[in-house]
This record gives structure tokens, C-alpha cells and sequence, in this order.
């Protein structure tokens, strides 16, 4: 029988919703599992009423003192689902406590706060994730595989997008746009996905930026009745203060990779008719991958050593377990299709076996893995900022 993990799960807005699924879900459909989540203690702040959030949830206990969460002995795995500003201080208390942790992307909300993570995690030989989940569509996980069984060859180009549509001017001010609270705006939010993605399907490294380009173009919004901090959408009913955007709507980069690839990456909130559109297309001397999570069920892969003749995108339906497509044989018979949900429960399942000393089905980023992700999202911005190229080597 699995040994029980007790877990406390820190924040309780979207990300908590999510985790908290994964973690309800993930020993019914993960036979085998090493280790079994126990929905322990669920934090969230007082004005939330924490109480109902892990009523509904499964949540054995809640609690409005974080710090106490963390330090209680009854707790196994400390998960983090706060505005970015909280994942150092969090996981700092964390590792004091000598407990696991993982923490929702980026790592930090600065590459100073991650660098404490790290070093921290490094001198304690904590045990790290971090919840980069979209590494665990199956479509992007064999994207990995693919490019790893030599597939794709030598690759010469990579472009990225993460699109989104935030609705313009009357979106309020949430912590989002705010820089103590968030570090970065669509940059740590939405770049840091597809920067995570490109370093987890080529396997390679980033060593240069240029070309950066950062623009807010909405500079104030409406405080919102309802704590801009507390991660309550609230809306702005009753107020019209505004308040200043100190990050950014969009952020575009260029970049070399070590092993010669050039890239382009583009992410914006403000890209009116993309909803969630994040994806990757990866082009090399065997062949192509074409990634978009609207359309998630799905990769497209062309083989290039094919006949011309009938050489041609293949759109391959990533849900066979016969066919080996990764964590599909969890869950349903082949197309009765997976959503945004299944990423979290299957990374929940790789915490579960890492945790346990066992291999998850493909790398999670741990804080180390993160805090490379960390370094790109920062030389973008230096980039962005100075209007000049910037060598990796100059981001420490
Ligand atoms: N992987 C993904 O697809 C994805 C999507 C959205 C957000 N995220 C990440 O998840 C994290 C949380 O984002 P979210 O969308 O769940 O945010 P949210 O605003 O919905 O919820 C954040 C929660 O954190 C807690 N919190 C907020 N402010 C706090 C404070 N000052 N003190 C103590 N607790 C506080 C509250 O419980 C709040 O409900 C962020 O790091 C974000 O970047 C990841």
C-alpha cells in the first residue's frame, strides 16, 4: 500500500484550485503510486475564509498562519500557489522546516529571491519542483521524446508565442500588475512558460538575447475594491481610484542556443482573440514539431526524410496509451480527449514518484532548472532595457 504524504497547499485562488484537483484526482487514476497525497491543511488569507475554500476542496484543515503551516510537523510536502512575490519567503521556511517543496512558476518573482531558493535548496539538499505543467500535455511531453530519440536532427529554429486576451483597459489592478507583488507582467507570467518549454523539448541551453522589445501600454488601471494583492479578482464595482502598471502588457526576444539554434519568443496579455494560446514550433534537419495548447490533444509532426512525393504534416492525436503517448494510459480509451486540468494531475503524479526516490515520466524542473528559466526572463528585460544584445554568461 502507498505510504500517505501529508501536503499543505499554500494559496487558495486559480492555482489552488487547480493543485487542489490534482491532488483529489491524482491516486484514482495513477495506479501504483508510491506515495499517496493526503489532503492535510490548505492556508489561505482570513479575508478569504480559508474555511470554505478547503471545505469544498477536501481539505482536512485550513488555516490563515502560513508560517504555521509550514512548520508543523504533521506536514510532508509544502506546495505554493501565492502571488509570485511569496514563493521565496515560503519555500525559505519551508526548507528551514526541512520539508520538500514546490512552488507554481516563475521560481520568484526576481532572479534575487530565486537565487535564495536555490543556493538555500542546494545547502539543505532539499528535494524542488516546480509546477512548469505545461511540460505535462502529452503532446509536449513526446514533443521532448521526439526531439531526445533524434527525430527532429541538428535544430536550426525555434519560435515560441504565449497569447493571451485580458480584456483592455477594465481589467483592474491585480497583483499581476504589480511589480513588488508579480516581478515581471506578461514577461514572468507567460514568457517563462514557453522559455521552460523551449529548454524542455530541444534539451539545449539559451546563451544570448537580442532584439528585446517591452511595452506597457495600458499605465494605470482600477484599484480593486477587494485587496489588489489578495489574488481576489474583485472587479471595481464602487471604485474608481486608479492605480500605476509597473510591468509589462508584452514582451518579444530573440535568442541564440548553445547548440546554434536561433529563436524567437513573443508573449503579450494583449493579444486580442488568443485566449490561452501558447505554443512552440521546433524546425531541424530530419524534421518539424508544431505545438498550440488551444489545441492541446494534438501535436503535428513532418518527417523530412520522408518521399517528397508524400511528405506532410501528420497531426497525431496524442492520447494512445497503446500508441506510448505519455501519461495517456491513466487516463481515458484513446480520443475521449484531455484538458488543462490532466497537466496538473499528471505532474502531481511525478512529484508523488520523485518524492519517493522514483524517475518521473518526463524531468520536472526542480528550483535549479527553474532558476535557468529565471535567468533568461531577466537577460530579456536587461535586453529590453539596455536595447543591446546580452550574453547569458553577463545574468548570474
Ligand atoms: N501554471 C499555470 O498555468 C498558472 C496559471 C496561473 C497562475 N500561475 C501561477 O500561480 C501562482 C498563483 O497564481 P493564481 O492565479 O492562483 O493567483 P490568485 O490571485 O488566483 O491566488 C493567489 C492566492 O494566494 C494567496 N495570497 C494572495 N496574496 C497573498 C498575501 N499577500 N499573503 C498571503 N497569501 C496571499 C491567496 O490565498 C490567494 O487566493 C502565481 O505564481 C502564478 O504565476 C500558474
Amino acid at each position: 500500500m502507498a505510504k500517505a504524504c501529508n501536503v499543505a497547499l499554500i494559496g487558495q485562488g486559480f492555482m489552488g484550485r487547480t493543485h487542489s484537483n490534482a491532488f483529489l484526482k491524482v491516486s484514482k487514476f495513477f495506479k501504483g503510486l508510491p506515495l499517496d497525497p493526503v489532503m492535510h491543511t490548505s492556508f489561505g488569507m482570513k479575508q478569504e475564509n480559508p474555511k470554505v475554500f478547503a471545505k469544498h476542496w477536501g481539505w482536512r484543515n485550513y488555516s490563515d498562519d502560513w508560517k504555521a503551516v509550514v512548520r508543523s510537523r504533521d506536514i510532508d510536502y509544502v506546495d505554493i500557489v501565492t502571488p509570485n512575490f511569496m514563493h521565496m519567503p515560503v519555500a525559505m521556511e519551508a526548507i528551514r522546516a526541512g520539508k520538500p517543496v514546490g512552488t507554481e512558476k516563475p521560481l520568484a518573482g526576481t532572479l534575487k529571491d530565486a537565487k535564495k531558493m536555490v543556493d538555500a535548496a542546494k545547502k539543505a539538499k532539499a528535494k524542488t519542483f516546480v509546477w512548469y505543467n505545461y511540460r505535462r500535455c502529452p503532446a509536449v511531453s513526446l514533443a521532448h521524446q521526439l526531439v531526445k530519440d533524434g527525430k527532429i536532427g541538428r535544430i536550426f529554429h525555434v519560435r515560441c508565442i504565449y497569447l493571451q486576451d485580458w480584456g483592455g483597459p477594465d481589467t483592474p489592478l491585480l497583483w499581476r500588475f504589480q511589480k513588488k507583488l508579480a516581478g515581471s507582467g506578461a514577461h514572468g507570467d507567460l514568457n517563462a512558460h514557453i522559455i521552460d518549454m523551449a529548454r524542455f523539448v530541444t534539451g539545449d541551453e539559451i546563451t544570448e538575447i537580442s532584439g528585446a522589445i517591452a511595452e506597457t501600454f495600458i499605465k494605470e488601471r482600477t484599484i480593486p475594491s477587494v485587496g489588489a494583492a489578495g489574488g481576489i479578482a474583485g472587479g471595481s464595482k464602487g471604485s474608481r481610484k486608479k492605480g500605476k502598471v509597473d510591468v509589462d502588457d508584452a514582451v518579444l526576444f530573440l535568442a541564440r542556443f548553445k547548440k546554434g539554434a536561433v529563436a524567437s519568443f513573443e508573449c503579450s496579455r494583449l493579444a486580442m482573440g488568443y485566449q490561452n494560446q501558447n505554443g512552440i514550433e521546433v524546425h531541424g534537419e530530419k524534421g518539424s514539431l508544431r505545438f498550440r495548447f488551444e489545441d492541446m490533444n494534438y501535436l503535428e509532426y513532418l518527417d523530412y526524410t520522408a518521399n517528397p512525393k508524400t511528405r506532410g504534416w501528420t497531426k497525431i492525436m496524442c492520447t494512445s496509451a497503446a500508441g506510448g503517448h505519455p501519461y495517456v494510459e491513466a487516463w481515458w480509451p484513446d480520443a475521449h480527449i484531455l484538458g488543462y486540468e490532466h497537466t496538473f494531475v499528471n505532474q502531481a503524479a511525478d512529484i508523488m514518484r520523485v518524492l519517493a526516490g522514483k524517475k518521473p515520466v518526463v524531468p520536472i524542473p526542480d528550483f535549479a532548472d527553474a532558476y535557468e528559466t529565471q535567468r533568461v526572463l531577466e537577460a530579456a528585460l536587461v535586453a529590453a532595457a539596455k536595447r543591446r544584445v546580452v550574453k547569458m554568461s553577463e545574468v548570474k
